[in-house]
C-alpha cells in the first residue's frame, strides 16, 4: 500500500564557499531573497505539499538556522507591546510545532548522498522528500505539491527535472530517458555530472526528490562517485537498475539557481518585482537603470 508523504530532508551542511565572505559567519540558507531567507521558501514549499516533519542535515557553524526556527520571546513581546500584529503574523511562519523539526549533524562533507543517509533513522520505513534550498522554484502550484500528485499516481521515486543547455549538463544529475510521457518521464538511467559531450540527454535533475525507503538501502552500500563523494544520483541509479521505479517530472514553474551569484540576483529581481508593496517602485527603478545603461553605450 502506498504511504503518504510526511517527512522531508533539507541538506544544509554545505560551506557555501561561493558566497564568501558573507558565509563566513552566516549559513547560506539564511541569505535573503527580498526579506525571507532561502530556507523559508523551502519550508513553505514543503508545508504546502503536506510535509509535517522537517529533518535538517547540518554541520558546524549552522546554529543560526536552529535559532531561526525557534520562538523569539523577547522580540515577540516587544512587537506585541508595540501593536505590530502584522509582523507577529510574519514571525509565525518561522515557528515549528514542538517535535516537528530535527537536526542531524553531518560530521564530514562526504556528498549529498551521505547527507541524506545521515537522516536514515529519522526517515525509517517511509517515503521522504529531499529539498535542496539552493534551488528556489517560483510556481503557481508549489513544485513539491505537483510532485506529490505524481507520486500518488505512480507510487515511484520522483525527481524534479528541467531541460538545461547542453553546455551545462556537466553541472547536474542527468536523466537517460526511456519514455517521455510529459510531464512524467520514465528513465533507464541517471548520471551525476557527466563529462562534457557524454550526457545521455539534457534533462537535468533539480533539487526536489520524493524517494522510497529503498534509496536509503542503496546509500548504505554505494561507494564514492563523481568528485569522490557519495552521490544521491548513484543510489537512485541503482534503484533504476533494480526496479525501474523512478520517474523524472517536468515541473511547471521557474527555477532559480540560488547556489550561484547570478541566479541569486535574478531571483532577487523576480521576487522583488512580484511583491505588491515593492514591485511598482522597483520596476520604475529598473526601467530607469536600463535606460541609463543604454544611453551610456
Ligand atoms: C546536486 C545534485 C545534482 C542535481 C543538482 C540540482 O548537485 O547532486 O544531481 O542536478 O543538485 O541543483 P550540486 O548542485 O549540489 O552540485
Amino acid at each position: 500500500m502506498k504511504r503518504r508523504l510526511s517527512k522531508a530532508i533539507f541538506p544544509v551542511a554545505g560551506l557555501g564557499t561561493r558566497f564568501l565572505p558573507a558565509t563566513k559567519s552566516i549559513p547560506k540558507e539564511i541569505m535573503t531573497l527580498v526579506d525571507r531567507p532561502l530556507i523559508q521558501y523551502a519550508i513553505d514549499e514543503a508545508r504546502a505539499a503536506g510535509v509535517r516533519e522537517f529533518i535538517f542535515v547540518t554541520s558546524r557553524g549552522k546554529s543560526a538556522l536552529e535559532d531561526y526556527f525557534d520562538h523569539a520571546p523577547e522580540l515577540e513581546a516587544a512587537l506585541r507591546r508595540a501593536g505590530k500584529t502584522e509582523l507577529l503574523e510574519t514571525l509565525k511562519a518561522t515557528n515549528m510545532e514542538s517535535g516537528a523539526i530535527a537536526y542531524i549533524r553531518q560530521h564530514r562533507p562526504m556528498g549529498l548522498g551521505h547527507a541524506v543517509w545521515c537522516a536514515r533513522r529519522l526517515v525509517g520505513d517511509e517515503p521522504f522528500a529531499v529539498i535542496l534550498p539552493d534551488d528556489v522554484i517560483d510556481a503557481e502550484t508549489p513544485c513539491l505539491k505537483q510532485m506529490v500528485e505524481a507520486f500518488e499516481e505512480t507510487g515511484g521515486n520522483i525527481v524534479a527535472a528541467m531541460e538545461v543547455p547542453p553546455a551545462r549538463t556537466s553541472a547536474y544529475g542527468i536523466l537517460d530517458i526511456a519514455e517521455d510521457r510529459d510531464p512524467l518521464v520514465a528513465v533507464r538511467g541517471m548520471v551525476e555530472k557527466p563529462a562534457p559531450g557524454t550526457a545521455p540527454s539534457n534533462l537535468a535533475v533539480i533539487g526536489r526528490y520524493i524517494l522510497t525507503p529503498a534509496i536509503m538501502g542503496h546509500l548504505n552500500r554505494i561507494k564514492g562517485g563523481a568528485g569522490g563523494e557519495i552521490q544521491l544520483t548513484d543510489a537512485i541509479a541503482r534503484e533504476i537498475e533494480e526496479t525501474g521505479n523512478v520517474y523524472g517530472f517536468r515541473f511547471r514553474g521557474r527555477r532559480y539557481d540560488c547556489g550561484s551569484k547570478a541566479g541569486f540576483l535574478q531571483a532577487t529581481v523576480a521576487f522583488g518585482l512580484a511583491r505588491a508593496d515593492l514591485g511598482p517602485e522597483f520596476w520604475d527603478y529598473l526601467v530607469e537603470m536600463v535606460a541609463m545603461r543604454r544611453a551610456a553605450q
